[in-house]
């Protein structure tokens, strides 16, 4: 008998594992409602502590110019809000794809940190770049959705 529930168990781990592996068509460590990223004054204020301490060095302020040549700035001339947020939470994790100097941030900084620190840059943004890049994360995320993000 022992030994059927402990077989019963294996194929029960093993159906999990698969249908797991099947299902590859979004981050399941992620809430589904985590992108576009919501702005809070808590994450905002958060965010802007660990921008301070972890970014600035190289990205300078978050609404002015790098402090290291070839950096690309965050602010409203910058690039950052061509991204949705779902990437933007990628590459500060693993580093932006053919990177040669952002670090990846993974074991520095935890998933909830990358948020807030994202969260404060999308808040330096003018209302309607804002609510353009909002406009693609959402779009972003229905094709994740959809087509998987392999
Ligand atoms: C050592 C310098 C350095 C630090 C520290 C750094 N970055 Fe970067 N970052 C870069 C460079 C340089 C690039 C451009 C890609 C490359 O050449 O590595 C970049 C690219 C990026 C990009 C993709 C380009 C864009 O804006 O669309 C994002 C997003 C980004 N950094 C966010 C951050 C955040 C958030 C932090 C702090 C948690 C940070 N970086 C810390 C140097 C840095």
């Amino acid at each position: 008998m022992r030994r059927l529930i402990a077989l019963w168990l294996v194929a029960m781990v093993s159906i999990a594992a698969l249908s797991a592996c099947g299902d590859n068509s979004i981050d399941t460590r992620i809430e589904p409602s985590t992108f576009p990223i919501e702005l809070t004054e808590e994450r905002i204020s958060s965010g802007e502590v660990i921008y301070a301490q972890h970014c600035t060095s190289c990205h300078g302020p978050v609404d002015g110019q790098p402090l290291l040549d070839g950096t690309p700035p965050h602010g409203d001339s910058g690039h950052t809000w061509h991204h949705p947020d779902r990437l933007l939470y990628e590459w500060v994790l693993d580093k932006p794809p053919l990177a040669t100097v952002m670090p990846a941030f993974r074991g520095t900084l935890t998933e909830q940190e990358v948020i807030q620190v994202l969260a404060y840059i999308k808040s330096s943004w003018l209302p309607e770049i804002q609510a353009r890049q909002n406009e693609g994360s959402v779009q972003y995320e229905a094709q994740v959705v959809d087509f998987g993000t392999e």
